[in-house]
């Protein structure tokens, strides 16, 4: 088996790793090979971002939800979260507030809450996109049927994310109930590629089980997969789900595996996340100086933000939206980096390869 940074190159080269090889590269990471990873992190952000650091405004629309993943806040069997909707003025007064303060993507982010009906959806999409038709409306909503996401898509959603956890099937039933399996959540993200979303995967670092083996699939999943986005955060325990007394995941392996992924498919939109950001203050900035190139500051209303509260101590809950904007503009600037404010979506495969940004 060759070494961590002969692995490192190979990635480099040929964008893929053999499964063992993924294995042997996480385990056998140390400061010096990430240092190492970060450095080609770096070269391949800036050859195809240049400093710039896209910025999505997140709209956490409801609380609700049906599902019940040991790991989240929200989860049904939490009595003790406070269950909230917005109604569809309070949307539209945040992507308007929103739209203020630069940002032209939306991602409309819930629970799987059945009170937003298939139409309600579609109509919210509908006014979204037409009031702001120079903007990209993002959806996070959880597993659906094909011919939901096909409907959600006519009204004129863009993008869709939807993590995959993790690609294990093992993995998956630890961290989900029964009903809940990996191979229909992959089902769903081939759906919505299908359907012709930019799509988003990804997983949490270090959730309860994880091992090196399990991060190897999952970069290997993403691999075949090629989505355009892959969001990574560190677990962080949740006071109210049966995860409570789990360890979280390190900045350090979070650090890593981002390195991984920019260095594995080089042009992809990797947000330096909220959770990042929650278990070290310098975390966001950390994960831009290992090749992340997006935030995603939260537009929903000081009023409601305490209760989407997926893990414990979540940043940013009582600050203005504004606030929020302006901080990430600073501590960007501080490290080099530039907000941007332009949709920033690219076709990878509509531009053989070349970079379009509109
Ligand atoms: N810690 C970190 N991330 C979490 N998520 C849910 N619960 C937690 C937690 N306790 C992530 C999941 C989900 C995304 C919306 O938030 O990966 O897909
Ligand atoms: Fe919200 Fe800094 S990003 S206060």
């Amino acid at each position: 088996m060759e070494k961590p940074k002969q692995l490192i190159d190979k990635l480099e080269e040929t964008s893929r790793l053999a499964k063992e090889e993924w294995t042997a590269l996480i385990q056998g990471r140390n400061q010096e090979i990430a240092e190492y990873l970060f450095e080609k992190a770096r070269y391949w952000q800036h050859k195809y971002f240049g400093n710039r650091i896209y910025t999505r405004g997140l709209i956490e629309f409801t609380n609700y939800c049906k599902n019940d993943c040991y790991y989240c806040g929200i989860r049904k069997s939490n009595k003790n979260a406070e269950r909230y909707r917005l109604a569809q003025e309070q949307i539209l007064e945040c992507c308007q507030n929103g739209y203020e303060l630069g940002f032209r993507t939306f991602v409309l982010q819930g629970g799987e809450d059945g009170w937003f009906t298939q139409e309600k959806l579609e109509n919210i999409i509908r006014v979204v996109k037409s009031s702001y038709n120079d903007c990209a409306v993002t959806l996070s909503l959880g597993e659906r049927s094909k011919e939901s996401y096909e409907g959600l898509f006519r009204a004129g959603a863009d993008r869709y994310l939807l993590r995959h956890e993790t690609a294990n099937e093992k993995h998956y039933r630890d961290l989900h109930p029964a009903k809940l399996s990996a191979d229909r959540r992959k089902e769903c993200l081939w759906n919505l590629k299908e359907i012709g979303y930019q799509t988003g995967t990804g997983f949490m670092v270090g959730s309860p089980g994880q091992t090196p083996e399990h991060l190897a699939e999952d970069m290997l999943f993403i691999r075949e997969l090629e989505p355009q986005m892959v969001g990574i955060g560190p677990f962080v325990p949740h006071h109210d789900t049966p995860f409570a007394q789990e360890a979280g995941g390190t900045v350090e392996l979070t650090l890593f595996m981002i390195g991984l992924l920019r260095v594995m498919l080089p042009d992809l939109l990797l947000p330096a996340t909220t959770a990042l950001g929650t278990i070290d203050p310098l975390g966001r900035e950390k994960g831009v100086q290992a090749g992340a190139n997006v935030v995603m500051p939260n537009l929903s209303p000081t009023s409601v933000r305490k209760k989407y509260e997926l893990y414990d101590n979540k940043i940013c809950t009582g600050d203005e939206a504004a606030e929020c904007r302006n901080c990430l503009n600073r501590r960007m600037e501080k490290i080099g980096y530039q907000l941007v404010v332009d949709r920033g979506d690219y076709s990878r495969r509509d531009k053989g390869g070349e970079l379009c940004t509109t």
